[in-house]
């Protein structure tokens, strides 16, 4: 099946900040499944939530990969601490198609977006704001779109460690079972 070429991007980190433990665990889930199926490594979740983390782990076991999502306390020290731009994904920021041929060469990117309320040292610490357009919309489709410039959409096939995989198909569904799977 043919599938755009990756693009060889950046290794790439998301922290999730104002995460609601028990207020928006279906929003936050879907930043952590879109930034684990568009290539990124990692979710950093503040404040931190095991529940969560556990869900999205069980996604892992079946589906492959070694994406985890790790709680984080204090944000700020993680934003410093960071060997590399760190990406705040704002609608007030310089448009995407700016700032991602600068992001591309880097080896390591922070991806950061945030909930209901942003705290606002994060338009000062971090290295670049970005916007995906210059209205409001959701930290998903932000987070989904940085993803397709830094890194391309990943195309079909088992992922290591995986128990199951999709068989692409014009009409209807069809999941391969692995060896591994019990
Ligand atoms: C529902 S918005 C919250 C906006 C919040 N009221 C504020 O003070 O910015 C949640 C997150 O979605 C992301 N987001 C929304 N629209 C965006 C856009 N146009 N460009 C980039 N990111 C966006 C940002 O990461 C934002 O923190």
């Amino acid at each position: 099946m043919p599938s755009r070429p990756r693009r060889a991007g950046p290794r790439v980190s998301v922290l999730r900040v104002g995460h609601r433990a028990g207020r928006d665990p279906r929003l936050t889930t879907h930043v952590a499944l879109t930034a684990r199926a568009l290539g990124a490594e990692r979710l950093y979740l503040h404040p931190p939530d095991e529940e969560l983390a556990s869900r999205v782990a069980r996604v892992g076991q079946q589906w492959g990969g070694t994406f985890r999502v790790e709680g984080v306390v204090d944000w700020k020290a993680l934003v410093r601490a960071f060997d590399g731009p760190v990406v705040h994904l704002t609608m007030y920021g310089q448009p995407i198609d700016l700032v991602a041929p600068k992001l591309r060469k880097a080896s390591a990117v922070l991806l950061v977006v945030g909930g209901a309320k942003v705290p606002s040292a994060l338009y000062q610490v971090a290295t670049h704001n970005v916007a995906v357009g210059h209205q409001p919309h959701s930290e998903v489709a932000a987070l989904a779109i940085t993803l397709d410039r830094l890194r391309g959409v990943p195309g079909p096939g088992a992922w290591p460690g995986a128990t199951h995989a999709l068989v692409p198909q014009a009409h209807g569904k069809k999941v391969r079972t692995l060896r591994g799977a019990s």
